[in-house]
């Protein structure tokens, strides 16, 4: 197979590393990729503008694509999956409509309500909205106040308060940007991100993860898109992941395929785990960055087999995913002024910069003149650091061994990702 990965994240990565190490798989290209995975496939980067449906149709004939994974959600609802697969390709991405689960909270929310699938209560306050509509609506929630843009804002629009002017400045700064707001009831309980192939009503999970999306350590500072996650989750219950499968994900891929808008791709189910279960925080429809980086370190069967399946309609038929045993962690190395105000330009160094099993690239570039393959940092979140063991405690330690060892001033990371599970200090409410 050859194969065409659209974007150039850490996700990305991931995905060309799994790909490329498919036996099946002849060719890995990335449209635009980055520098940092040119090992593993041929990089387009004057296909950068991943949203242009014709650009990267014209790029899938001109390698003659046997299937085209998408991977950042701005092409998927933009309708890119819809105009590669009219053009003939086996798509591995929902369809624009299908998108909605993540393009449209309005569309997600109507979806749950009719699947019976348990989420927060929520209510959209439109820009034009006076200052006391406003206020009436925060008087519909608190004490902590969820406030999330209410357009793609890759995780990072969301602000999670108990102070209700914090919550209020953030809904005047949405508005300002000219998108709606949707306040939210807090879901109470430790998140789980689960992944699942969908292909119509077949569901087929992926090993459950956590995200940490505050910048800084004990879960402070602003949310961004994540600075790092572990999988599998040890204090998940042991029927955790077949209860999202059976209660989320089963339900809403049904609910989907009886509107006439079947999924077919990566539902990414966010969680909370609460007192009775698991409830959705958000779908998303493609991976999640930066927990794919962990997950699909830890898949042992052929990854371009398994995205193929779901692409040509035969996930039903496709054997059983295996695992490896133990666990993975990835952090996060994010430049200077991340997420507001990201710095680029410091040079990066590490020994590990081109071992895939242990750094994965996002945001880096090559400096541009007479520096002998230098890598610098190109945006907000630079490196994502992997770590494997036997158990969580072995993976950070191999996370941080890594991490240790990479200088690129001014960066930072969080040093506490996967540290409260590894001391069994998750528990459900
Ligand atoms: N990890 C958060 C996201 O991918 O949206």
């Amino acid at each position: 197979m050859r194969i065409l990965v659209i974007g150039s994240g850490g996700r990305e990565h991931a995905l060309v590393k799994g790909l490329a190490s498919d036996p099946a798989v002849k060719e890995v290209h990335a449209a635009p990729g980055n520098p940092g995975m040119a090992a593993q496939a041929t990089c387009h980067p004057e296909a950068r503008d991943v949203a242009n449906a014709d650009a990267m149709v014209a790029l899938a004939r001109e390698i003659s694509a046997d299937l085209v994974v998408i991977g950042p959600e701005i092409p998927l609802v933009a309708g890119v999956s819809d105009a590669v697969r009219e053009a003939g390709f086996a798509v591995f991405g929902p369809s624009k409509a299908a998108a909605q689960i993540e393009g449209s909270k309005a569309f997600a929310k109507d979806v749950m309500a009719a699947a019976g699938v348990a989420t927060a209560r929520a209510e959209q306050v439109l820009p034009d909205s006076t200052d006391d509509a406003v206020e009436r609506a925060l008087d519909n929630f608190g004490p902590m106040y969820v406030v999330k843009d209410d357009g793609l804002a890759g995780g990072k629009g969301v602000v999670v308060t108990a102070d209700r002017a914090a919550a209020r400045q953030h809904v005047f700064a949405v508005h300002a940007a000219g998108n709606p707001v949707l306040l939210e009831s807090f879901l109470d309980g430790p998140e789980v991100s689960l992944f699942c192939l969908v292909d119509g009503e077949t569901v087929v999970p992926l090993l459950p993860a956590q995200d940490h999306k505050r910048a800084y350590d004990n879960d402070e500072g602003p949310n961004t898109g994540g600075m790092g996650a572990y999988t599998p989750l040890p204090w998940l219950p042991e029927d955790g992941v077949q209860r999202i499968v059976d209660e989320v994900c089963v339900p809403v891929a049904k609910e989907m395929a009886a509107r006439g808008v079947p999924y077919s791709g990566l539902l990414y189910a966010g969680l909370a785990w609460g007192a009775e279960g698991p409830a959705v925080v958000e779908f998303n429809c493609r991976f999640g960055d930066p927990e794919t980086q962990p997950v699909l370190s830890m898949l042992k069967s052929p990854l371009g087999e398994a995205l193929n399946a779901v692409a040509t309609g035969k996930l039903a038929e496709l054997p059983p995913l295996e695992w490896e045993d133990g666990y993975a962690l990835t952090v996060v190395l994010a430049a200077e002024g991340y997420p507001d105000n990201p710095q680029k330009g410091a040079t990066i160094t590490s020994p590990d910069l081109d071992d895939p099993a242990k750094i994965l690239h996002a945001g880096s570039a090559l400096a541009e003149a007479n520096t002998d393959g230098q890598f610098v940092a190109n945006g907000g979140r630079v490196l994502s650091i992997l770590g494997k063991g036997a158990t969580l405690e072995d993976a950070r330690a191999a996370a941080y061994e890594v991490i240790e060892g990479v200088e690129m001033p001014g960066s930072f990371y969080r040093k506490d990702i996967g540290l409260k599970a590894a001391n069994g200090g998750i528990s459900i409410p």
